[in-house]
């Protein structure tokens, strides 16, 4: 059973988003890396962690937030 915390950070793939995701990871979250530009956000994924994955969200967009939230 996966009993570790899992926490979505928006605006991930670099600045303050990407330095909170790698805090989380440090505290032992699985982070899912969200921005809007995929490629740089499954870079963005790796230098977080191995339990790091990207995941691509637009925060003003409803059609992206639903698919996000359905993230397996
Ligand atoms: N840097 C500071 O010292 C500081 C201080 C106080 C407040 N802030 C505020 O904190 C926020 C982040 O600052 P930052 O310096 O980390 O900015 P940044 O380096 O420009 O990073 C912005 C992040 O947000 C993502 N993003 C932009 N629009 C998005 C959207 N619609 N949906 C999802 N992700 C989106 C970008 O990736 P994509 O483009 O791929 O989506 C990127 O990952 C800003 O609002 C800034 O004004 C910054």
């Amino acid at each position: 059973m996966h009993n570790k915390p899992v926490a979505l950070v928006t605006g991930a793939n670099k600045g303050i988003g990407l330095q909170i995701s790698k805090e989380l990871a440090t505290h032992g979250f699985t982070v899912l890396v969200g921005s809007r530009n995929f490629e740089k956000g499954k870079k963005a994924a790796i230098s977080v962690g191995a339990d790091a994955r990207a995941i691509q969200l637009d925060v003003t967009d409803q059609h992206s937030i639903d698919a996000a939230a359905a993230y397996p």
